[in-house]
């Protein structure tokens, strides 16, 4: 129905760099898989060899079987920034992504209001992007993103640039844009919470080159924004990330809870990971 994905000991080198190294991995049609890792360690570029916008040096990339050589509408790959034309209103982005598949235009604006209605932007068709908050952007990207039905989407940190609340709402928006479309989709993220809540897989990357250091597998179940059941999952992928959660390092000390009024509060716990987060995405 969908399209099943295949990474096939895939290899890459920029003139001499090595970014990946034998990363094979089937993905299964429908199945929503997030990949974590450091920065630079070649998550885009395995994007883009999805994309078919960059060539494996070694190895295969295979849809449904058969060599994924080139772009194709069919798999449509989604940029963190610039993803919206400044000149072209809300609706006329939209638009675009169907009449570049040679939809006229009428019936590609039509479309396009439908789309931006799902994604809650009815009453802004007709604004220009700048006249909109980053958070409206996105979702008239999302939008622009799954107009044409894409049997697989790449999702190249969507959300990276927004705030907290706003990614939470958006990843609600996608979730649902996904359950009703049904899409093979490879989510690049920087925000393990964002991987917890929308994967059905994770993979968590080396430093480059890029390998999958360990796999974690989640059931599609009914998940919420509060993740405390994957507490465990959470610590030890911050753990293959170089960060080290409050309870890790208590595990690794084995030393007793400590009473002391001025050991560090989970609260700058947690905003300490977010910095070190942060510091990791720039
Ligand atoms: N077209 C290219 N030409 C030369 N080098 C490239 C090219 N694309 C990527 N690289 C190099 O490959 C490495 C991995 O880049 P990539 O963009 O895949 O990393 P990433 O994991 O997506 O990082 P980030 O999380 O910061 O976005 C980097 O060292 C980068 O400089
Ligand atoms: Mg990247």
């Amino acid at each position: 129905m969908y399209m099943k994905l295949a990474f096939k000991h895939i290899e890459k080198d920029f003139s001499g760099l090595q970014v990946i190294k034998d990363f094979s991995r089937d993905i299964q049609d429908g199945e929503l898989v997030a990949l974590v890792g450091p920065s630079g360690c070649g998550k885009s570029t395995l994007l883009h060899i999805a994309a078919g916008l960059e060539k494996p040096s070694k190895g295969q990339f295979l849809v449904d079987g058969v060599p994924g050589l080139g772009p194709d509408p069919e798999r449509t790959l989604m940029f963190q920034e610039n993803a919206l034309y400044p000149w072209l209103t809300l609706a006329q982005n939209v638009a675009l992504a169907l009449e570049f598949q040679k939809i006229n235009k009428r019936t590609a604006l039509r479309e396009a209001h439908a789309w931006l209605e799902k994604v809650n932007l009815k009453g802004f068709e007709d604004y220009y992007p700048h006249q909109v908050s980053g958070g409206m952007r996105q979702r008239a990207a999302l939008a622009r993103a799954f107009v044409a039905h894409p049997k697989t989407l790449l999702l190249d940190e969507p959300f990276g640039a927004l705030d907290a609340l706003t990614r939470m709402t958006l990843q609600d928006a996608l979730r649902t844009l996904i359950r009703e479309a049904g899409p093979t989709v490879l989510l690049v993220t920087h925000d393990v919470d964002e991987a917890l809540f929308l994967a059905d897989r994770i993979l968590v990357f080396s430093a480059r080159p890029a390998s999958v250091l360990k796999e974690f597998n989640l059931a599609r179940s009914e998940k919420t924004h509060d993740l405390s059941e994957f507490a465990g999952m959470r610590s030890e992928i911050l753990s293959l990330l170089g960060i080290h959660t409050r309870n890790d390092e208590a595990a690794q000390n084995a030393e007793p809870p400590s009473n002391d009024p001025s050991a560090p509060s989970d609260a700058s716990a947690s905003k300490d990971e977010t910095r070190i987060l942060e510091e990791l995405a720039a």
